[in-house]
């Protein structure tokens, strides 16, 4: 992509005149927009302007019918679909060119529809059992929206497990403040599906997502990435550093598993732990540090401040009393973590 930007620098740079710049100009690929791959950086944002119909598989032969046509059979959509930033767009380009598709756009062309609105197929319908393969939905919206965040949907986990644009995005009417989601937030928009996860943030410890400050595409880009689990980042750790910059480091005396992973110690939709752990200290630290000048004793009731034998590894903080430092120690005589 760079090299592609430098070329077109270069390009201009080396065009002796204005006349002659265009035909220096890099050939973009033709497509149903020009704009349309706005997405990596090479043109404006897509626009609404003079859009076509989208294609529908099932009746290459219709014909577009114009919005009157559907506004009349279908009032209370087109009264609501009327406040979305669509139908915003879409006014100002029909005034500025009549044959502009609005509806058709993303509906396809209409007339086998009008004639016969019971058929299957008869127009591009945004659901599983409405005769118009899901390919065929997303081709729709992907002629205006591929590229940048999208570039990736394409063999995505949910491309694959054949989800549409629509079971996340309602563009009919504005459900949501922004986004154009089916639901009223990005996270319970998710949870219709992944309703274990979004349970996991009721537990006592989690970042605070039900409180709305964070939201599930703060961390996942449910379009696509490249790496398994829909993390924007490339790693978990990249993730993380996004919000939590201090742990990044660098540190004089770094703790291995931290480096490795977060993981390693936390649960990142929720715990029932005091602050994300996976397990309570001390048997958080005991799972990999068994073999030190601490040994891995089994700690038990009597081990508590009020037991027979107390012990400093359950009293207060745990080993964290001591070992303060556990994600990295910048201080010279830290090399155990101490401070
Ligand atoms: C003559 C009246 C009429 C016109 C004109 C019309 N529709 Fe419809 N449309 C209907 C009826 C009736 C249904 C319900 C069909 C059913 O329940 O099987 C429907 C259903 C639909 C559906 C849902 C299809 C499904 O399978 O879930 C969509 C989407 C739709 N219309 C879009 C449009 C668009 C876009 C236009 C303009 C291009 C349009 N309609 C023009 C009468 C019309
Ligand atoms: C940006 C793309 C887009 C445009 C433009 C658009 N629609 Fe839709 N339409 C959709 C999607 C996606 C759905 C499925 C919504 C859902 O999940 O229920 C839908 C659903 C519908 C339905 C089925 C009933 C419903 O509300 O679910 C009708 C009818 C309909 N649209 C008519 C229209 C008409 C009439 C227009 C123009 C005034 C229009 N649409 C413009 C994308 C669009
Ligand atoms: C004719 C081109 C076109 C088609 C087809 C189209 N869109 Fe859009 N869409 C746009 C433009 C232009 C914007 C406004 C972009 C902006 O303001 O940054 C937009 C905005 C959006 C937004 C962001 C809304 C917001 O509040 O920020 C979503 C989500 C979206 N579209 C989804 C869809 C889906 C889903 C479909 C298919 C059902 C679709 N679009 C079809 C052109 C299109
Ligand atoms: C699994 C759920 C999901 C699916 C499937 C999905 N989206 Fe999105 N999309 C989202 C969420 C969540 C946002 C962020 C909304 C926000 O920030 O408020 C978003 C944002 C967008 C935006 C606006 C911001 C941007 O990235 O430019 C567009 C446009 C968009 N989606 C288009 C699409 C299209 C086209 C498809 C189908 C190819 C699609 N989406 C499929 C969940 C989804
Ligand atoms: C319509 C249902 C549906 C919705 C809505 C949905 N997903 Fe998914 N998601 C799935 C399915 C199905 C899978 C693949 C099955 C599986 O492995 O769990 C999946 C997989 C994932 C994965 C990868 C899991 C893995 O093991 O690699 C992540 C991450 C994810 N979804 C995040 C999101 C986010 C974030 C949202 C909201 C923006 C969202 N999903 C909305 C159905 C959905
Ligand atoms: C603070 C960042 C963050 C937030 C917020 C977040 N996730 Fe995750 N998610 C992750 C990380 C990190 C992983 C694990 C990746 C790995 O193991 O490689 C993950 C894994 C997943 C997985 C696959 C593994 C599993 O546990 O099943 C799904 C599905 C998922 N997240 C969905 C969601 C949904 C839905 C939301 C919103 C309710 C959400 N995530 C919010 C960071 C986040
Ligand atoms: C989008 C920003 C964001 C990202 C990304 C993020 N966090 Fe957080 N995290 C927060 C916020 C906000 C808090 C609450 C801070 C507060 O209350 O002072 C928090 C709190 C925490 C806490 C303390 C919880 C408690 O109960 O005290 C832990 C542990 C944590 N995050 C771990 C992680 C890990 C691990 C990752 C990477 C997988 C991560 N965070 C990614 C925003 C984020
Ligand atoms: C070896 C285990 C371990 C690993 C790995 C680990 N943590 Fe922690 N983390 C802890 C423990 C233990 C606490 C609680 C400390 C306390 O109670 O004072 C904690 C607390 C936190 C807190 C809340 C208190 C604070 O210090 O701000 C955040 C945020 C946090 N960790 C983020 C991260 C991030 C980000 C990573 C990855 C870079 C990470 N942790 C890796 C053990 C770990
Ligand atoms: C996933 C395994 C793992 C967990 C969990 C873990 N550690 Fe570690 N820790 C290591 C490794 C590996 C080293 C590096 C050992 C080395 O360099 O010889 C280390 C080093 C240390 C050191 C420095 C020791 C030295 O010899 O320099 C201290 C202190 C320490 N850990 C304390 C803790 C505490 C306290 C916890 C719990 C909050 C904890 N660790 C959890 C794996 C772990
Ligand atoms: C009362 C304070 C205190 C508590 C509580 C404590 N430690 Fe330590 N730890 C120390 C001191 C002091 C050293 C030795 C430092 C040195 O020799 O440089 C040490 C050393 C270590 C080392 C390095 C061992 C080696 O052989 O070099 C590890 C690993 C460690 N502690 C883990 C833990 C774990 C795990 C816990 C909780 C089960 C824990 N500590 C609880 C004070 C404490």
């Amino acid at each position: 992509m760079l090299l592609a930007a430098a070329v077109l620098v270069y390009a201009a740079w080396l065009a002796p005149t204005p006349a002659d710049a265009s035909a220096q100009a890099v050939k973009l690929p033709e497509t149903r927009f020009a704009s349309s791959l706005s997405g990596h950086g090479f043109d404006a944002p897509p626009g609404f302007a003079d859009a076509l119909p989208a294609r529908n598989p099932a009746h290459p032969e219709a014909k577009a019918v114009s919005e009157q046509v559907c506004s009349a059979c279908h009032t209370q959509e087109s009264d609501n679909f009327a406040h979305t930033v669509h139908a915003l767009g879409m006014q100002v380009a029909l005034a500025a060119n009549p044959a502009t598709a609005t509806c058709e756009a993303c509906h396809g062309p209409g007339s086998a529809h009008a004639a016969n609105p019971t058929a299957k197929g008869s127009i591009i319908a945004f659901t599983h059992d409405g005769g118009t393969p899901v390919a065929a939905q997303t081709e729709g919206c992907l002629g205006c929206h591929s590229g940048g965040p999208r570039d990736a949907w394409l063999g995505s986990i949910h491309q694959r497990n054949d989800l549409s644009c629509s079971d996340c995005h309602n563009p009919m009417q504005a459900f949501s403040a922004e986004g154009l989601t089916t639901k009223q937030s990005v996270s319970e928009t998710c949870a219709t599906c992944h309703k274990d996860i979004r349970q996991q943030f009721n537990r006592r410890s989690h970042m605070p997502l039900p409180e709305g400050q964070i939201s599930c595409v703060d961390c996942h880009n449910p379009h696509g990435t490249l790496n398994a689990t829909l993390l924007k980042t490339d790693t978990v750790n990249e993730t993380c550093y996004q919000c939590h910059a201090e742990k990044r480091g660098p540190f004089l005396f770094e703790h291995a598993p931290v480096r490795e992973s977060c993981l390693n110690c936390h649960q990142v939709h929720g715990s029932n732990q005091h602050a994300l752990l996976v397990a309570p200290i001390p048997m958080l630290c005991q799972q990999c540090h068994s073999h030190t000048r601490h040994p891995n004793d089994l700690m038990t009731e009597l081990s508590l401040g009020t037991g027979g034998a107390p012990d400093e590894r359950l009293m207060g903080r745990g080993c964290v009393t001591c070992h303060a430092q556990v994600h990295g120690s910048n201080h010279p005589s830290g090399p155990r973590l101490h401070k």
